[in-house]
């Protein structure tokens, strides 16, 4: 039987319905100790005593199958063999020091760069905020100018900064003090899109905007990711790439949930077959040990010394750990897997909420990046039916968290190698757990 990551084939195991005795214990510990800005906990109420592969264990000795990946980060599996090498190989040399080369650093830039479109420099930062900042002002500095055009719904991280970017209100509503050098366009989200022609409408938009004012850079995520998973139609980043070119903007993809294989492409912008300008990377690069970057063509590399800093920027265990993580997508066929997987997944997930959701529904996706978006029959968002889902799965061993505007749709993020037995379990799990859901609006 297939086991890339070392999963729990068993899994789903449930021997003490979750939250058990002494996961509330260490929840309680922490509740007292952490701040009450918390936030997955009030999902997940486990602790955990490991993870291997595409499953995880709680201290309680519960069993579940990780279809959340921290988030789209681990993308190989926890504690992926190959990479547990990478990074015991890295610990026995060094672990911090700065820029200054070392061989672990310009290999992984070769490796990196191979993976890329362009001829790309690299500019190391450390968490996806962080890399999103610097493009913002690398695409300022060598422009000279000063907007950012950015989309509706769009996360881009949730740092001061970054917030001016980020759209999606939930992250918003804490912090009304940001970078307000910002047009925001709505992202083509089709399902609840205002326009009739959801594509072209919004290019005119966009169009409109960048030739008249002084747009620097256009950010944009391929796929949607906190946003809900939103694959734009077909034409979108080619229309954006255009309209940039036609009026001297930089296209600044932000690939750090969709890239490194999520999507079934090493970055999700090579399904439009296009070059950006920049591209921010993060999450699934470093498989969580945090390692950022921003990629950017070479005639961009007017940047003056010190431009950007970052004590902890292109740390040696993260670059180890990113080289391994490339060589291994390449060498174990994991793009294919992802298409072929992820097409599967998609069309089990559309027949099983044909059969049994009574409401309006959307389940789109590319890859493992996959969307189940619930509403009501007036496509009101059924949020509390989704949380309901969330807690229901986790009872029953499937670990699979919500996004979108109105947290009303469920994500599929597992980890790239997830075993076929746990995707087809998980499947049944959802459908369980669907069948014997209420449907409060009703
Ligand atoms: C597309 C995108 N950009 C940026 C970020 C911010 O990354 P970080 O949480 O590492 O700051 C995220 C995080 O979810 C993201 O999904």
């Amino acid at each position: 039987m297939e086991n890339l990551d070392g999963s729990i084939l068993e899994a789903p195991k449930i021997v003490v319905p979750p939250p058990g005795p002494k996961s509330k214990e260490i929840l309680k510990m922490q509740e007292e100790m952490e701040t009450s800005a918390l936030n997955y906990p009030k999902y997940f109420e486990i602790a955990i005593k490991e993870a291997k592969g595409s499953t995880i264990i709680d201290v309680d000795d519960n069993v579940y199958i990780d279809w959340f990946a921290g988030v789209a980060v681990v993308n190989l599996g926890h504690r992926n063999p190959e990479i547990v090498k990478a990074l015991k190989d890295q610990i026995e040399k060094y672990w911090h020091f700065v820029e200054v080369p070392s061989e672990v650093r310009v290999n992984f830039l070769k490796a990196l760069r191979e993976t890329l479109n362009f001829d790309s420099k690299i500019l190391f930062t450390t968490t996806g905020a962080d890399a999103v900042e610097a493009a913002i002002k690398i695409a300022r500095w060598n422009t000279g100018k000063r907007l950012i055009l950015a989309f509706d719904n769009a996360y881009h991280g949730i740092t001061a900064g970054t917030l001016g970017f980020t759209t999606y209100p939930p992250a918003k509503k804490f912090q009304p003090y940001y970078d307000n050098n910002v047009i925001t366009i709505p992202y083509p989200y089709e399902y609840r899109c205002p326009f009739k022609d959801c594509l072209n409408e919004i290019l005119s938009l966009v169009e409109h905007e960048v030739r008249t004012h002084d747009v620097a850079g256009i950010l944009v995520e391929p796929v949607q990711g906190e946003g809900g998973y939103i694959v734009p139609p077909k034409g979108f980043l080619k229309g954006l790439r255009e309209i940039a070119d036609k009026y001297g903007s930089l296209l600044i993809v932000d690939e750090i949930q969709s890239g490194v294989g999520r999507t079934g492409k090493m970055w999700a912008y090579e399904w439009e077959g296009i070059v950006p300008d920049l591209v921010t990377i993060a999450k699934g690069i470093g498989e969580g040990i945090p390692l950022s970057l921003v990629a950017y063509k070479r005639d961009l590399d007017k940047l003056p010394q010190a431009f950007h800093l970052g004590t902890y920027r292109g740390n040696p265990l993260g670059l180890a750990v990113g080289k391994a993580t490339i060589e291994y997508i390449k060498s174990h066929g994991i793009l294919e897997r992802v298409v072929s997987l992820g097409d599967y997944a998609k069309k089990k997930f559309n027949e099983i909420m044909e059969d049994n959701y009574k409401g309006s529904f959307d389940v789109r996706g590319l890859g493992f990046m996959i969307g189940v978006e619930f509403s009501d029959a007036k496509k009101n968002p059924a949020s509390d039916f989704v949380k309901g889902m969330i807690k229901g799965l986790l009872r029953n061993g499937v670990i699979m968290y919500k996004a979108g505007l109105y947290n009303n749709v469920l994500r599929f993020m597992a980890p790239l190698t997830i075993p076929k037995e746990l995707l087809y379990r998980g499947l049944e799990v959802f459908e369980e757990v669907l069948k014997r859901s209420v449907f409060s609006f009703q």
